[in-house]
């Protein structure tokens, strides 16, 4: 952490000057991320600005005819915590943000329901273009997007992937090398996992959409956020906040005060 952000942390922690740093973070270059700023690094903005613009400008599947606007994801780059789900549906082919119908409402409500904020965690999808009809995408649009999402997990290196539904949690269990069996078996489950060499806790539940009109599975899925997601953010934000104060001296910062 360099001296100025160290002392204008102090700063904000003496005053609680939250609002400061919101307001000046996009000149500074700064995340605001729960109490915890971080600065981020220029390549890494860089690189993520390269990936947007080329999902943006993607072509690789036939699912670029059909959209409106690809879905590559939104929120906190620097976050360590991550959720995927399946692909965008219509709402988020017309707003090209992921997770804002019915179904993203909820999913914001189990976040809000752990104590999170949607800007706290970063929210994507296994494809970026909606399958015509909301279909399933088909193995050969999953294998041309997956690139994506790879390159997305190793830039933003998260400590914590929720898969929402079995697609997401199939593919990124092949991905790690793992065999999936079926969500009734395995919703609830963490697992420490490996993807591109980063080690990584992954919780598999329910697609939100599937809970929408079954009370039960809607019952099953809050009670695997308030449980298993909810544990597996704990340790790794407990982890982080270790990491965190065992690279510094005396002096505490906002850092201290992730959790
Ligand atoms: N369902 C998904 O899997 N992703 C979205 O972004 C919206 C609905
Ligand atoms: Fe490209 Fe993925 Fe969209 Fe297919 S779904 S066009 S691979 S961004």
């Amino acid at each position: 952490m360099n001296a100025r952000l160290g002392i204008l942390s102090s700063i904000v922690e003496l005053l609680n000057l939250n609002l400061l740093i919101i307001l000046i973070s996009p000149i500074e270059n700064w995340e605001y991320y729960g109490k915890c700023v971080i600065k981020l690094n220029e390549d890494i903005q860089l690189e993520w600005s390269k990936l947007v613009k080329e999902i943006m400008n993607c072509r690789k599947c036939p699912l670029h005819k059909y959209r409106k606007n690809p879905v590559p994801g939104e929120g906190s780059i620097t976050s360590p915590i991550m959720f995927v789900g399946e692909a965008p549906g219509s709402k988020e082919d017309e707003t090209g943000r992921p997770f804002v119908g019915a179904a993203g409402k909820f999913l914001t409500e189990l976040i809000e329901m752990i104590g999170l904020k949607r800007s706290d965690v970063f929210i994507t999808n296994i494809v970026k273009c909606r399958p015509p009809g909301n279909r399933d995408p088909l193995p050969e649009e999953v294998n041309a997007c997956l690139p994506y999402l790879i390159r997305q997990i190793k830039l933003i290196k998260p400590k914590v992937i929720i898969a929402l539904g079995r697609h997401a949690a199939r593919t990124l269990y092949s991905l790690a090398g793992l065999k999936w069996s079926s969500m009734t078996r395995m919703h609830g489950r963490i697992r420490d996992i490996e993807i591109e060499d980063i080690r990584i806790k992954i919780v598999t539940t329910y697609h939100p959409a599937a809970a929408l009109y079954n009370p039960r599975l809607k019952d099953t899925l809050i009670k695997d956020f308030k449980e298993s997601v909810a544990k597996a953010v704990e340790e790794v934000l407990e982890s982080q906040t270790i990491e965190n104060s065992k690279t510094k001296s005396t002096q505490r910062s906002i850092l201290d005060y992730l959790k």
